[in-house]
C-alpha cells in the first residue's frame, strides 16, 4: 500500500521524518513530495534515505528547459498509485492553494489530480492560524471532505504561545491509519513468518531448491505489519523486496532457517511457517566445483531438520518459568493429492494450531501464482474451503483466524 507524504516549508518539516518511520512500521510504502521551501528546512536526502525513494520536489525535472515526458506526467502516475496523500506540515500558503485549486508545483498538482483521500496537518504561527483567510480556507477544505488534523496548542518556534504547533505524530498516524482502514487487531503480537525456498548447496556453483517465490510469506508479513503486529521475517532467497518495517533475517539453507527461527522463537507469540523448506540436502557440499565426467553420478542426500517439529519440541522443552505463553503455530501444506487428509496428518504430526493447505497442481494456486486457493484445517472441526483470492487476501484471512484462535485461547 503506497501513500504520498507532502512536506511544505515550515519549521515542523523535520517532524515529517518521524512520520515516514511510523508509516513504514505499518507496512506502508512512502513517496515523499517536498515543496521548494520545504527543501530550505530539511534536505531531500534525509527523506530519500528514510523512505528508500528519491524525493519529488520539482515539477519538470531538475533543470529548466530539460523536462521530458516522464517528468511532465509523473504527478498523474503518483496520483493514481497512492491510497492517501498526507500533507504534514501544511503551511497557510499551501492550504490557501489547496482551497482554491491552484496547481503551481508538484505537490499542489498532485493534490488536484489524486482521487485518494487528502489529510492535511497544518502548522504555523498562531496569528496565521487565527487569520480569517486561513479559517475560511480550512472550513472550505473540510466541506470538501479533506481531513484536517488540528494543530496542537503550545509554545511555537516564533516565541508565541497558542494553537499552531503541528499535531503529534501519534494523532496524525491515527488519522492516517483510520482513513486507510488499517486494523489494529494484532497490536502487541510478535509474528514470526518464514518465507521462500531454501537452497541446499551441492558445490559453490550448484544447489537443490524448489519453485517457491516467497510471495505468500511476504504477504503474511506485510498484512501483519498493517494490523499493527511486530513482524520478524526469516526468508530464504527470493527476488522480493521485504516490506519496510519488518525485521528481516535472510537465510539460505534449511539448517540456517532452523537456527534463525529457534533463536527468535521466544520473542514470537504467533509463528506462520510459509517457507517451502527443502526436505533433503546433499550429504556433502563440495568445496570446489564438481567436474563433469561421462559416467553417471549419484548424489547422496540427507534429510534436513523439520523446523516445525523442532519448534514444537523447543516449546515442550521449555521450563514452566520460561513459558510466557505458547505461541500459536500455523503451518502450510503443499499437496498434489488427498489435500485435506495429507494436511491433517501434517497438522497432527507437527503439533500445529492450524494448517493452510493448497493444491500446488492448480494454476490459480501455489508456487509463483499471484492468487491462491486454500483450505484451512484445524485440529477439531470441519475444514474451511476458501474461494480463489489474491495472496494478500489469503494472508488477511489467515490472520483473521489467528485473531479468532487467540481470543478463544484467552477466554
Ligand atoms: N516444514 C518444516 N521443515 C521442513 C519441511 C517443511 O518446517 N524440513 C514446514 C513447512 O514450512 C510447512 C509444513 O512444514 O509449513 C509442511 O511442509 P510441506 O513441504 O507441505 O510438507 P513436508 O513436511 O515437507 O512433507 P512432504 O514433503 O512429505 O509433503
Amino acid at each position: 500500500m503506497k501513500v504520498a507524504l507532502g512536506v511544505s516549508g515550515g519549521i515542523a518539516a523535520y517532524k515529517a521524518a518521524e512520520l515516514v518511520r511510523i508509516f513504514q512500521e505499518r507496512g506502508l510504502d512512502v513517496q515523499v513530495v517536498m515543496t521548494r521551501s520545504a527543501c530550505e528546512f530539511v534536505t531531500p536526502l534525509t527523506f530519500a534515505a528514510l523512505s528508500g525513494h528519491s524525493v519529488i520536489s520539482e515539477m519538470f525535472g531538475r533543470h529548466p528547459g530539460q523536462a521530458n515526458l516522464e517528468s511532465a506526467i509523473e504527478h498523474i502516475e503518483v496520483a493514481q498509485s497512492i491510497q492517501a496523500l498526507i500533507i504534514a506540515p501544511a503551511t497557510a500558503d499551501l492550504m490557501a492553494k489547496l482551497a482554491h485549486g491552484l496547481g503551481d508545483d508538484f505537490l499542489t498538482t498532485l493534490a488536484l489530480a489524486t482521487p485518494a483521500p487528502l489529510i492535511v496537518c497544518p502548522a504555523m504561527n498562531v496569528g496565521m492560524w487565527d487569520n480569517a483567510a486561513t479559517r475560511s480556507n480550512v472550513a472550505l477544505l473540510r466541506k470538501r471532505g479533506v481531513r484536517i488534523v488540528e494543530p496542537d496548542e503550545g509554545y511555537l518556534a516564533c516565541g508565541m504561545t497558542g494553537p499552531g504547533r503541528l499535531a503529534s505524530t501519534d494523532a496524525i498516524a491515527r488519522q492516517v491509519f483510520e482513513t486507510l482502514g488499517l486494523r489494529e487487531d494484532l497490536k502487541g503480537e510478535t509474528v514470526l513468518v518464514t518465507a521462500g525456498p531454501t537452497c541446499e548447496d551441492i558445490d559453490p556453483v550448484r544447489f537443490l531448491s524448489n519453485r517457491s517465490s516467497g510471495k505468500m510469506g511476504y504477504a503474511v508479513a506485510e498484512a501483519g505489519l498493517r494490523r499493527a503486529a511486530r513482524v520478524i521475517l526469516v526468508s530464504g532467497p527470493t527476488a522480493l523486496a521485504p516490506p519496510s518495517g519488518v525485521e528481516l533475517q535472510q537465510v539460505r539453507s534449511a539448517e540456517e532457517m532452523e537456527k534463525a527461527v529457534l533463536a527468535r522463537l521466544k520473542e514470537a507469540s504467533v509463528v506462520v511457517m510459509a517457507a517451502a523448506v527443502a526436505d533433503y540436502r546433499p550429504a556433502k557440499t563440495g568445496a570446489r566445483k564438481m567436474k563433469k565426467s561421462d559416467t553417471p553420478r549419484q548424489l547422496i542426500l540427507k534429510p534436513t531438520p523439520d523446523i516445525l517439529k523442532s519448534i514444537s519440541k523447543s516449546i515442550s522443552n521449555r521450563r514452566t518459568s520460561q513459558l510466557r505463553r505458547k505461541p500459536l503455530i500455523v503451518g502450510f501444506a503443499a499437496e498434489t493429492d488427498h489435500l485435506v487428509q495429507n494436511a491433517r496428518a501434517k497438522l497432527n504430526s507437527k503439533g500445529l494450531d492450524m494448517i493452510v493447505a493448497n493444491d500446488v497442481t492448480r494454476p490459480d494456486s501455489g508456487f509463483d501464482a499471484d492468487t491462491n486457493r486454500v483450505t484451512f484445517v484445524f485440529p477439531n472441526g470441519k475444514p474451511r474451503v476458501l474461494e480463489p483470492m489474491s495472496k494478500q487476501d489469503v494472508a488477511n484471512r489467515i490472520l483473521d483466524e489467528v485473531v479468532r484462535l487467540r481470543s478463544k485461547n484467552r477466554s
